[in-house]
């Protein structure tokens, strides 16, 4: 079960062409961690605007700091491109990424949202997650290096969804006949989902992109609590913070009924549907 370049090249043929960003696609057996093969390659001297994709990884990492496993049969894809953002809308990357993402696989009938700020969610459940991580110099993202994992036929732990196993589940019942057949078909969609993620916030624009990400956004109306105080999620910001209006009893009080909290600093659950 290697991962077979020619699938790969020619499932990338399909690609629109004014959207590619990823010329040249890294493929490894083993490696510790794509973002990190990526970064050693840069360092290398390689040019920004290719992609890195492993078998396995021995120590795939996650979003704060947590460890992301990486058995046979996922994908786990690491793209790396240059960046002119302010370090303070890094996250927009991130974003564009999940939007773009969600977007292509929705086009195959894979109705995925978004789980604030970086999951990808399939029925409920975590299909992907993204780890974006920047190279910065005097308040600049110079270069950066977006790494998504896919559970395909891996095994996943009781939050996930395997993407192949999901097919079959709908293919059975009926309910969509068109699927993804391999890995690499997998990745070429993927490296194409970042591509028009990444096109859309530079050349529509942040407000365009957002708009779009929240509407695939699965917490748009959830309810949450901040200092004990009731609120709802109502949209997200351009710097990826979560904007929530307070619910606020006190009629008389002039605070803002709005609060902004950024990531990392609020963590929403899993909406399991069985
Ligand atoms: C998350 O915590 O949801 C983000 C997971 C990101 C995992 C991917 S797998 C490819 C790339 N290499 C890594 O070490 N992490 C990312």
């Amino acid at each position: 079960m290697e991962f077979n370049r020619q699938k790969l090249e020619s499932a990338l043929e399909e690609r629109r062409n004014n959207t590619n960003i990823f010329s040249s696609i890294y493929i490894f057996d083993t490696v510790s961690s794509t973002n990190t093969t990526a970064w050693e390659l840069l360092k290398q001297g390689i040019k920004p605007g290719f992609a890195v994709i492993a078998t396995t990884q021995t120590s795939g990492r996650g979003q704060w700091g947590r460890q992301w496993d990486s058995p046979k049969g996922g994908l786990y894809l690491s793209a790396a491109l240059n960046s002119h953002l302010e370090v303070k809308h890094g996250y927009q990357l991130t974003l564009a990424s999940a939007w773009g993402i969600a977007q292509e696989l929705r086009n195959y009938g894979i109705f995925v949202e978004i789980k604030w700020p970086n999951d990808l969610v399939l029925d409920g459940y975590k299909l992907g997650g993204i780890l974006t991580e920047t190279k910065v110099k005097k308040a600049l993202i110079t270069q950066a290096v977006i790494g998504v994992g896919i559970n395909w036929e891996n095994s996943t732990p009781e939050t996930g969804i395997n993407l192949k196993t999901w097919q079959t589940n709908q293919n059975n019942l009926s309910l969509n006949n068109s699927s993804f057949v391999s890995l690499e078909e997998l990745a070429a969609k993927i490296i194409q989902g970042i591509e028009s993620g990444i096109h859309c916030l530079e050349q529509e624009g942040v407000d365009i992109l957002l708009s779009r990400y929240v509407r695939l956004l699965a917490n748009i109306g959830e309810k949450v609590y901040v200092n004990n105080n009731p609120g709802t999620i109502v949209g997200v910001n351009p710097s990826g913070s979560l904007h929530i209006r307070m619910e606020s009893s006190n009629s008389e009080s002039v605070t803002t009924p709005y609060i902004d909290l950024h990531p990392g600093t609020i963590s929403l659950g899993y909406r399991k549907t069985s």
